[in-house]
C-alpha cells in the first residue's frame, strides 16, 4: 500500500529551520501558534495585511466574499526575510467563509515554499475548516503537506472572541501535542 505523506521522516527537528506564520482576527489562532511555538520553537510571524479589515464583523464578511469572488489577493505588510532557509513552514488561519481566508492565499502566492513541508492549523466558529485545507495543498503542488490540526475556536457573528484561553487553553495544548506527536513533530 501506498504510504501517505501525513508525517514528517524524522523528529529531529533543528528549531531554526521552523516557520509559524498566522493570521488571526480575535487571537484564537494565535493562540494555537503560540502554543504551537512553545512546543517546537522556531520563528513566529503574525501575518499583517497593508490595509486592515474593518472592524466590523458583516462588513468584513462582505469584503471577504468578494475578495473571494474575484480572487483578489489582498497585499502583505508582513514581510518574512530568508523563506529559502526554512524546512518547515506552519500555516495557521481561521476557516472564513468556510474558505481560506484570502491574506492566507496571499501568502501563499507570494513566498515559494516548494520543497518544504508545510503543516496547516485552523481554527472556526463550529463549522470545521471547509474548504481551506484543499486550498493550503492546491497552493502548495510541490510542498509535503502534512495533516492539519483543527479545534473550535470563537464565533465573532454571536459575539464570541477569544475562546481558546484559561481551561480552554490547556485543552488545546493537550490536543495540540497529540497531534504534533502523531505526524512526528514532537516525540
Ligand atoms: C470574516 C469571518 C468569516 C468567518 N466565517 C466562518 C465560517 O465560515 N465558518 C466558521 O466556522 N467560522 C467562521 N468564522 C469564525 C472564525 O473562524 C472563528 O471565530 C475563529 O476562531 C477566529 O480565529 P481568530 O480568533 O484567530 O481570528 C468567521 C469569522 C470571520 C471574522
Amino acid at each position: 500500500m501506498k504510504k501517505i505523506n501525513a508525517e514528517m521522516d524524522s523528529t529531529s527537528l533543528d528549531s531554526n529551520k521552523v516557520l509559524i506564520v498566522y493570521l488571526s482576527r480575535t487571537n484564537n489562532t494565535k493562540a494555537i501558534a503560540e502554543i504551537i511555538h512553545n512546543n517546537v520553537g522556531g520563528t513566529l510571524v503574525a501575518l499583517e495585511v497593508e490595509k486592515p479589515y474593518p472592524e466590523n464583523y458583516q462588513a468584513t464578511v462582505q469584503q471577504v466574499v468578494k475578495e473571494n469572488e474575484t480572487g483578489y489577493l489582498p497585499p502583505l505588510k508582513t514581510k518574512i526575510d530568508g523563506i529559502q532557509n526554512y524546512d518547515v513552514v506552519f500555516v495557521g488561519f481561521p476557516t472564513w467563509g468556510m474558505k481560506l481566508p484570502p491574506p492566507m492565499k496571499t501568502f501563499l502566492h507570494q513566498y515559494d515554499l516548494s520543497s518544504k513541508t508545510v503543516i496547516p492549523f485552523n481554527t472556526n466558529g463550529g463549522y470545521g475548516e471547509g474548504s481551506s485545507f484543499q486550498t493550503v495543498k492546491e497552493l502548495c503542488p510541490n510542498s509535503k503537506v502534512l495533516e492539519g490540526f483543527i479545534i473550535r475556536g470563537g464565533l465573532e457573528r454571536d459575539g464570541q472572541y477569544l475562546v481558546i484561553k484559561d481551561e480552554k487553553a490547556k485543552e488545546a495544548e493537550a490536543k495540540v501535542k497529540k497531534w504534533l506527536r502523531k505526524i512526528k513533530v514532537i516525540e
